[in-house]
């Protein structure tokens, strides 16, 4: 359920000054694109307005679409004849950009990914495009002006509301349009033997995340047996875990909420020559029961901004519903993370395999 906040009734009201001074090419029926801000593409959709919209996280999507089940309680509700469903943006090359004059844009405290989305607003949406980008004051830094300043001619900050601040940012660049997009990412990793791809807002990008390598050092060692090589690398970024599975012989899919997760695995995959299908979804709530000999998982232990360890324990639920018994999970996460009595408690029998100042790596095994 996505409401308005301060930070989307701020964007909302610079939304309305940037619109002002009108487009030299007025264009009322262009569609406003909105970009991780749910609550604020269905506040237009509800006035009427076209909406385009796009969110990293399947939740935020899935919230607008019409085919949402579990989620429809919170949808716009069609509460004027004139409201028009969002409609979600796929790919950057998307014809329709070509006609938006206004994105809304909730800021992604990783920088990576707001250049991502920068790039691509200057490169595909209409040449008098208008960029209102906003966020909570504690969560802003003077990056984020020098991430649009690489894309955009003029970038402006507002004044404080409610400690909430947006940037204005448009003129996009001479040349957005002709240059190649700089996402996504590739870089090898040597200790691997691996190539990563990472999108702008993929976790740890193309590096090696410490924990992962905790726990990459131990999988590597696992081998599937005949008839028992289903596995899954859950929440998989960017498919370090995965590539490394699928190389010693695993039928792994790739499994994450995050559309720059799951196209960065696939990436990872096709540069190493690797079979790895992904699935954009909510953990492993829709996986067929008792079907996995094998799930790996490196948990995130925030949303946003905010500590919170909900998505962990929905994995670790989600994953023991989809292995088979006597099938493992290994997980790695901070050393200071309650996560033990739950993974004996939902999955079965654990065991800490290694530790080090930071992170512990465990495996347990259906019961
Ligand atoms: C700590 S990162 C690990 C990424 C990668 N496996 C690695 O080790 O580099 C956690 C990942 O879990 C994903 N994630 C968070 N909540 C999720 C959920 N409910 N279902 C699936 N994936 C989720 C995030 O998008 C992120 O890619």
């Amino acid at each position: 359920m996505h409401t308005l906040d301060a930070v989307d009734d701020l964007i909302l009201a610079e939304a309305a000054v940037a619109e002002i001074p009108a487009p030299k090419t007025p264009a009322p029926d262009a569609p406003v694109l909105v970009l991780e801000a749910p609550a604020v593409a269905a506040e237009l959709a509800r006035r009427g307005r076209a909406v385009l919209h796009r969110s990293d996280l399947l939740a935020d999507e899935a919230w607008l679409s019409p085919e949402d089940g579990p989620s429809l309680a919170g949808r716009p509700p069609a509460d004027r004849e004139d409201a028009v469903q969002p409609s979600v943006v796929d790919a950057w090359d998307d014809p329709r950009l070509a006609d938006v004059r206004l994105v809304l844009l909730r800021l992604p405290a990783n920088l990576n990914a707001l250049d991502e989305l920068a790039e691509a607003i200057a490169a595909h949406c209409h040449p008098e495009v208008r960029l209102v980008a906003g966020a909570r004051v504690k969560h802003m830094t003077r990056g984020m002006n020098e991430v649009l300043a690489a894309h955009f001619a003029d970038v402006r900050a507002s004044l404080g509301v409610r400690k909430c601040r947006v940037l204005h940012a448009a003129a996009p660049l001479p040349g957005s349009r002709t240059t190649a997009p700089s996402w996504p990412r590739s870089a090898r990793l040597a200790e691997l033997d691996l190539t990563v791809v990472a999108y702008g807002a993929t976790f740890a990008g193309t590096r090696l995340d410490l924990g992962t390598r905790l726990l990459v050092d131990r999988i590597a060692a696992l081998r599937p047996a005949s008839g028992t090589d289903r596995a899954v690398d859950l929440g998989c970024g960017s498919g370090i875990l995965a590539a490394v599975l699928a190389r010693n012989g695993w039928r792994v899919t790739g499994v994450d909420t995050s559309r720059a997760a799951v196209a960065a695995t696939a990436a990872t995959a096709a540069a190493n020559g690797l079979a790895v299908p992904v699935r954009r979804a909510d953990a492993l709530a829709d996986w067929p029961a008792a079907d996995l000999d094998l799930v790996v998982c490196n948990p995130p232990f925030h949303v946003g901004t905010a500590k919170d360890s909900t998505p962990a324990f929905r994995m670790i639920r989600t994953a023991a519903r989809a292995l088979r018994p006597g099938g493992e999970l290994w997980c790695v996460y901070n050393a200071h993370l309650p996560y033990l009595p739950t993974l004996r408690r939902d999955v079965g029998p654990a065991e800490i395999v290694v530790r080090d100042r930071s992170y512990l790596v465990t495996r347990s095994i259906r019961a």
